[in-house]
């Protein structure tokens, strides 16, 4: 464990913190590091004098140097690299650098500019953070845990690395993708000290990979079957035992993996998953406020999802709850749905349908080989993109489609920006503008579909509440608040994150109070951690 506490001073409100640590063990701690802005009373208390240049500095002068650094950095690695070092180096600096800049350094240190640190984890690979449960170790997962840094966790976000973005099976470069999402956390307000990064390394079936010399994984392959259910089971009743009320984000996993787990242990621990649920709440929030602009009702839409994986039907999913809550029967309410998958449109007769797409399947009669021609069929007025499958929406059905629509929703959102389904740019013009557009990856001027303005207001919600579950209708709360809180466009803009996270937070909370899963009176600004230096006083070890 580190050798600090935070404290909270009633009167002023701020926190301050009390450490055991001295000299360069303070510096080269990245949550007490404060380089030249420790005060002249800390230099001397924490033993510092003579380590730092003379003039000390304020945290708004560090960020105008860390800015200045960074922009001398041209490509998405080296740039990704720069402020992980900051990161390694002085975390408060680093959030407040990233607070000030989120336009800029966001999609960098998030999607879309993770992957390329994903891929290249290995040859890059310089300080270990978060924990590795790895296969070999799965009999010590206790001792591991008690390995962390911090005694308290609020929230663990836990990637086993198969399915990464759009990208495939990545192994243990998966680990950068909990690391990014928990930067986000913490730049809408929880608590870095709080926040655990966890892989789960069960092997990889990635050749690449298994190749590398330098690969710095587990190498063998996957483990699978029931010998991964119980090293899952295993690592979540591990984290159960030591925190009983922390918020489990799954993320990455394989479709067939993601809804076991999510289905298995949803009302066992307070546990969510970003690429089914979330994913499912920001595209639900996306499509409410573009159903408004189009005036038809709900229950008058056609929706066809391309990509029948985790991300597709966990967005079907919500539309499907979403249609429910209208006051649309079960029956009527699937009947408005056509996946479309590799073999086509998904029917009883289409071999290999998996339980989780089975509740969505077509008769056997309106069988379809490819998406132009489940398109002519069908009409719809809602085309959702899951596939990773670049340029798969054709101007030939763009147009089919705007043919018989007159606000045409269409959501690309595979990601990375290489594997998007359309480039916006081209659905507007084959739409005579009319298309209501958004996007998984950032393109100027459209709505981002960026779980990224979800999933951190859920978690502060959940936080808050010490919820034991994350309900359906928490889900709900936060699509309606994101759909609320989005003034201009079909959604708020990635810059605003901080303030629509408080607000999802506050709706979530609220609803976990409702739903009798809350197991505290939630006060969600009172859970908001933000980017200032405590004061740090030094307390020797009794
Ligand atoms: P997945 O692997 O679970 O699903 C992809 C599906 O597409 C699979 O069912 C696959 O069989 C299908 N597919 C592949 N090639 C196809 C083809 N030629 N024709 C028809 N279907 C085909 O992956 P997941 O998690 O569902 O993610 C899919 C994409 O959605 C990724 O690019 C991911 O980055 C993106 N995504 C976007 C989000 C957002 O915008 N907020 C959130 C989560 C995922």
């Amino acid at each position: 464990m580190l050798k600090f506490y935070t404290h909270l001073d009633t009167k002023s409100g701020e926190e301050w913190i009390e450490t055991s640590l001295q000299g360069k063990a303070v510096l080269s701690t990245p949550l007490l590091n404060k380089g030249t802005a420790f005060s002249e009373q800390e230099r001397l208390a924490l033993k510092l004098l003579g380590k730092l240049p003379y003039r000390i500095e304020t945290l708004d002068e560090q960020v105008a140097r860390a800015k200045t650094q960074f922009k001398r950095y041209e490509n998405v690695l080296q740039k990704y690299i720069y402020l992980n070092n900051l990161r390694d180096k002085n975390e408060v600096l680093f959030y407040k650098l990233l607070s000030e800049n989120l336009a800029e350094t966001l999609p960098l240190i998030y999607t879309p500019g993770v992957s390329t640190a994903v891929k290249e984890f290995s040859h890059e690979f310089r300080q270990p953070r978060g924990l590795y449960f790895s296969y070999p170790d799965r009999e010590r997962m206790g001792e591991i845990l008690d390995n962390r840094t911090h005694a308290e966790i609020d929230v663990i976000v836990a990637t086993d690395g198969e399915r990464i973005l759009g990208i495939g099976d990545q192994g243990i470069g998966g680990m950068d993708i909990p690391l990014a999402k928990l930067v986000v956390y913490s730049l809408c307000g929880i608590n870095p000290y709080k926040a655990l990064p966890i892989m789960l390394d069960v092997g990889t079936d990635n050749p690449n990979l298994l190749n590398n010399p330098l690969y710095l994984g587990w190498r063998h392959p996957r483990i699978k079957g029931e010998a991964y259910d119980e090293f899952i089971k295993k690592f979540v009743h591990t984290v159960h035992q030591k925190f009983p009320k922390c918020l489990l984000h799954w993320e990455d996993f394989a479709q067939q993996n993601a809804r076991r787990i999510l289905e298995t242990y949803r009302t066992q621990h307070c546990t969510f998953n970003d690429d089914m649920q979330g994913t499912g709440v920001i595209t639900l929030a996306a499509l409410l406020s573009a159903i408004q602009k189009t005036q038809r009702p709900f229950k008058d839409h056609r929706i066809v999802v391309f990509g029948a994986g985790t991300a597709g039907v966990g967005i079907a999913d919500q539309i499907y709850g979403a249609l429910l809550r209208e006051g649309i029967s079960p029956e009527v309410a699937r009947k408005q749905f056509w996946l479309v998958d590799r073999p086509g449109l998904l029917t009883e007769d289409s071999s290999n349908i998996m339980g989780f797409q089975q509740p969505y399947v077509r008769a056997s009669h309106e069988a379809q080989n490819d998406l132009f021609a489940v398109v002519k069929a069908v009409k719809p007025t809602i085309l959702i993109g899951c596939s990773t499958v670049k340029n798969a929406f054709s101007e030939e059905i763009v147009r089919e489609m705007a043919k018989e629509v007159e606000y045409p929703i269409i959501f690309p959102l595979s990601n990375p920006t290489d594997n998007c389904e359309c480039d916006p740019g081209l659905l507007l013009e084959w739409t005579q503008h009319k298309a209501l557009v958004a996007t998984g990856s950032p393109f100027e001027n459209v709505a981002q579909c960026n779980n990224a303005l979800a999933f951190p207001g859920i978690g502060l919600g959940a936080i808050a509440s010490r919820a034991t579950q994350v309900t359906d209708n928490m889900l709900w709360a936060a699509a309606t608040a994101i759909a609320k809180y989005s003034k201009h466009s079909l959604l708020p803009a990635i810059t605003e994150i901080q303030p629509l996270s408080h607000e999802v937070a506050n709706a979530v909370a609220a609803q976990a109070v409702a739903d009798g899963v809350a197991t505290v009176t939630p006060h969600v600004a009172q859970n908001i951690w933000r980017p200032y230096y405590r004061t740090i006083k030094f307390k020797a070890q009794s």
